[in-house]
């Protein structure tokens, strides 16, 4: 079984740290007139992706094409998963016409560790159910390090993350992410957002988006993600945004310095308004642009720094 990313969990501290270095490399790749690399050519990556997404599959796709390797795109939609192929028969058909790595996003928790046991290549974890999305987490950390000049470390960074906390992956891999890396972490939510044993979780919890707001340097907004509820959670939307948007008014109680930020899809209107996501404090866009370079170095650290390529990202 090759080395895979599928949780925050897989990197020890000092392989974070190389990726905060590698994406800050290909961040100046990426700034050049031509931003591409010969450094995967001839490797060819494959994006395995059963729930919809924007950002994070052309995210990578933009990726790899930057590192010169060929793309594979499945869609779900066109696939022989519709004639009812198995999941292990469609990631084994892919490893048999040569992908040499996946990224696969899937609605089932634990699916891409699953698919990662069958096969001998590398796995990316895209957002596996409510579990993880650690790409997302690398990319969150890198763009507060850089906004805050804080090198490769968060130590003394508060971080508010608010919302639909309970069916976030990407709330589950910041929180380990964030606060190895010595950010203090506050998830805000209504109690039934939350997930209902948070004692083994390195944060601390808030019911009162207003009460957090002062002290935090960065509100990090989730998306109420619907398609996982099986019953309803809420009385209604319009009483979570009444309590938990963001809005100018609540960014005017944040201190002088914090930052917004959201992993997308953004729906204006409930979660955060159009005004607090494009305010001068709104980092959304800086999120979206450095995926891309944080993408790079995941896959050349999975496919060309372990093979000892490291001088060829030049
Ligand atoms: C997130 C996801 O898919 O987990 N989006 C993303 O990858 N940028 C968050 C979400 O869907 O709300």
């Amino acid at each position: 079984m090759a080395r895979s990313l599928v949780s925050i969990s897989d990197l020890r501290d000092d392989e974070i740290s190389h990726l905060v270095e590698l994406s800050r490399i290909f961040f100046e790749v990426n700034s050049r007139e031509i931003p591409k690399v010969p450094t995967l050519r001839g490797k060819t990556i494959a994006t395995l992706f059963f729930e919809n997404s924007t950002r994070t599959r052309l995210s990578f796709e933009l990726a790899a094409t930057r590192l010169a390797a060929d793309v594979l795109t499945f869609t779900l939609s066109s696939s022989s998963v519709s004639k009812g192929e198995s999941l292990r028969d469609t990631a084994e058909t892919i490893e048999s016409l040569g992908a040499d790595l996946i990224v696969m996003r899937h609605f089932s928790a634990g699916s891409v560790q699953l698919v990662s046991s069958w096969l001998d290549i590398p796995l990316v974890n895209a957002g596996d159910g409510a579990h993880e999305h650690p790409t997302q987490a690398l990319l969150d950390a890198v763009t507060i390090m850089d906004h805050f000049k804080t090198g490769k470390r968060l130590d003394g960074i508060s971080v508010a993350i608010v919302g639909d906390v309970l069916h976030s992956r990407v709330a589950r891999s910041n929180v380990q992410l964030l606060s190895r890396l010595g950010a203090n972490v506050t998830l805000v939510g209504p109690p039934s957002l939350l997930p209902l044993d948070l004692s083994l979780w390195p944060v601390r919890i808030s019911n009162c988006l207003e009460d957090v707001l002062p002290g935090c340097d960065v509100i990090y907004m989730l998306r109420i993600q619907s398609e996982r509820f099986s019953e309803s959670l809420m009385p209604s939307i319009g009483e979570f945004s009444r309590a938990f948007a963001l809005n100018s008014e609540r960014l005017e109680m944040a201190s002088k310095g914090a930052i917004v930020m959201h992993p997308g899809p953004m729906i204006k209107g409930v979660e955060i308004t159009a005004e607090a996501a494009e305010s001068p404090r709104s980092l959304i866009r800086t999120q979206v642009r450095n995926g891309v370079g944080v993408r790079m170095a995941v896959l050349y650290w999975l496919l060309g720094a372990n093979q000892g390529r490291l001088e060829s990202i030049w």
